[in-house]
């Protein structure tokens, strides 16, 4: 399928690794000029080069933690115009006993899963407007539809991040610029294996890969059967962010294998 977004610039803010990387495959094959960001120098390099090299595109990696005022300057240096904006973060470690967070863990999740991702709309949309033209895409968390007791340091940020865009999608959509957000359920990445021992310190159990295992399945009974891979999600991402979705504006889509059952 054309996605006709060929020659246009895109920005994937969190793409070295995960589901952001996979989505960075996509509109490279798609034929943009991409850049990519994250917080690791080494990682972010090699990922550049390799979606260059298997794409023939251009790739331009830029070292920027979107949570802090610094690295969101380094991408508005390194790519002042984007047509195409995706936002995504690794996944904020599991809680332990609610009772247990403290204002700075809740200022902590709020820079980084909800004022990060703002900060960049905020600058980049003004631009797009102007020219006629933009897809937004926040790579954000089912757990913002789905409450999780274990998932706090995720999910409320991401409701209030949904509620900012439900709204904002909807005034900036008469200039052609279109937002949506994407809320994943479980998946294999990098992210997610990094947690392991903090996942296993939130549910007080041993951290050997087999009982992690065990209590996660127990907890996450997926219809679909199985935990996606990044790739499961960035066709869905790579459509959002074409001109095939120019009808699409300010929508929510959960992709989780069928595991939260809500209608709507
Ligand atoms: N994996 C799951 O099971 C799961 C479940 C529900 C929701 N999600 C959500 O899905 C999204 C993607 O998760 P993932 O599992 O694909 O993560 P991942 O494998 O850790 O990939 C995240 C990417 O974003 C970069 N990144 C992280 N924080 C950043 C920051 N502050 N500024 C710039 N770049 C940053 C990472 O590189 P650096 O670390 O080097 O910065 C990496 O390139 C997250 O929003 C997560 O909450 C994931």
């Amino acid at each position: 399928m054309d996605l006709k977004i060929k020659g246009k610039k895109a920005i994937m803010a969190g793409g070295s690794a995960g589901m952001g990387r996979a989505t960075a495959e996509r509109l490279a094959e798609a034929g943009v000029e991409l850049f990519i960001t994250a917080r690791r120098q080494q990682r972010l390099v090699d990922a550049a080069q390799e979606i260059s090299a298997q794409y023939g595109a251009s790739v331009t990696p830029i070292v920027a933690d979107s949570s802090t005022e610094e690295g969101r300057h380094a991408l508005f240096a390194a790519c002042p115009d984007p047509d195409i904006l995706a936002i995504t973060i690794k996944p904020p470690p599991p809680n332990g006993n609610f009772l247990e967070l403290t204002p700075q863990n809740w200022r902590d999740s709020i820079e980084t899963a909800l004022i990060g991702p703002i900060e960049l709309m905020r600058h980049y949309i003004p631009g797009m407007q102007d020219r006629g033209w933009g897809r937004i895409v926040n790579i954000a968390t089912f757990s913002a539809k789905n409450p999780m007791i274990w998932r706090l340091m995720s999910g409320p940020a991401r409701s209030a991040l949904l509620n900012y865009t439900a709204s904002v999608s909807r005034e900036v959509a008469q200039y052609g610029v279109n937002i949506n957000n994407l809320l994943p359920g479980m998946f294999a990445t990098e992210g997610a294996g990094e947690l392991r021992e903090t996942y296993a310190a939130a549910f007080g159990i041993d951290s050997d890969p087999d009982t992690v295992r065990a209590h996660f399945q127990a907890n996450n009974q997926i219809p679909a059967g199985f935990v996606a891979d990044a790739t499961d999600l960035a066709p869905m991402a790579a459509l959002l962010c074409s001109d095939l979705a120019r009808f699409i504006v300010g929508q929510n889509i959960v992709i989780d294998g069928g595991q939260h059952r809500s209608i709507l």
